[in-house]
């Protein structure tokens, strides 16, 4: 008999001993990699006006932040290089004395196994156009030339000591591709996490400040249209096909339906990136006194494990990771 009064729906809910014991999502440090920004020539952290609270880090503020998130717990940190100089092809991605590259040798050192260090591959922060690859003669991104130089910048973070490469360009055949140069080279155990369902999307905007990024279009000839559930499942296949080890969906809020949908289609952990603009709203509500932030930024945390991500990229990774233990 499951109907009123013979079941009481809310008898599951009368004490938090018994809300402890039937809650369906877990959220843990170890669930949480916190994005770091490095910028090159700072001797001290510079704010970043649209994400309080996040900096664009020197190298020594940078070690502190990553010793810390592992104090924390957190599972990981990824890394994303703003360099000094800029050229049409992102020159500075794969050198080796770039400062994405010398940030993750640094840090890898530093922290050796306590947490995985990850690291942003994509050219658009080193490129003077701010693409996230090369242009053809007519101003188009040529995704095939781009394919060679993300060869190169693996093997260069590779190199450096990065765990986990962040495929974030929406190159077509990047993971094949990297999977293939990495595996030449000896890396075989370099991991390689595809943003798989990369969307187009408004809520990237404080980032491009945390970058300086210097776009004037938009990248929607590579990032997915937000409208598009299917095709951000068939990018998944796609890149698991290809090799990745990892997924991920991107954003996260604003693309719950597609992280469940991912989640319940392919058979490797699949992640979500909480990005600026969701960190800059939750923030920017309790400013204002808007909103309870810890609850908030749990909240929003906690919806993106149940929409179905086993692990969350989150500007708040290392502070909500306090908040947990
Ligand atoms: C590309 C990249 C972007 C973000 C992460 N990797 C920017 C973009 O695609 O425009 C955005 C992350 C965020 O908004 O927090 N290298």
């Amino acid at each position: 008999m499951s109907r009123f009064p013979d079941t009481r729906l809310r008898r599951l809910r009368q004490s938090r001993a018994v809300r402890d014991l039937v809650r369906e999502t877990s959220l843990e440090p170890r669930q949480l990699v916190l994005p770091l920004f490095v910028r090159e020539g700072v001797t001290e952290p510079q704010p970043i006006g649209s994400m309080p609270g996040v900096v664009q880090h020197s190298l020594d503020s940078l070690r502190r932040a990553v010793t810390d998130a592992a104090d924390a717990g957190v599972g990981g940190v990824m890394l994303f290089g703003v360099p000094a100089v800029r050229d049409a092809i992102g020159s500075a991605a794969d050198d080796p004395d770039g400062i994405l590259n010398v940030a993750t040798a640094a840090v890898a050192s530093e922290v050796g196994d306590a947490l995985v260090v990850q690291t942003d591959l994509c050219l658009d922060e080193f490129t003077d156009h701010g693409h996230c690859g090369v242009l053809d003669g007519d101003g188009a991104v040529d995704n095939d030339a781009t394919l060679e130089r993300y060869a190169s910048m693996a093997l260069a973070q590779a190199q450096a000591g990065s765990q986990m490469l962040g495929l974030s360009g929406m190159m077509d055949g990047q993971v094949a591709v990297v999977r293939q140069a990495l595996d030449d080279e000896g890396f075989t155990d370099t991991l390689l996490l595809a943003y798989a369902a990369k969307y187009a999307s408004a809520f990237y905007g404080p980032f491009r400040e945390a970058v300086d990024s210097q776009l004037t279009g938009d990248r929607r000839t590579y990032q997915l249209d937000p409208g598009n559930r299917r095709e951000g499942v068939r990018e998944a296949l796609f890149d698991q096909d290809e090799g990745a080890d990892i997924v991920m969906v991107k954003p996260a809020m604003a693309f719950l339906d597609v992280l469940r949908e991912v989640r319940d289609s392919v058979e490797v952990p699949v992640w979500a990136y909480q990005v600026s603009g969701e960190y800059a709203m939750i923030e920017a509500a309790a400013t204002n006194g808007w909103i309870d932030r810890p609850a908030a930024v749990l909240e929003s945390l906690l919806s993106i494990r149940r929409a179905g991500a086993d692990a969350v990229l989150t500007y708040w990774a290392a502070e909500a990771a306090r908040w947990l233990r």
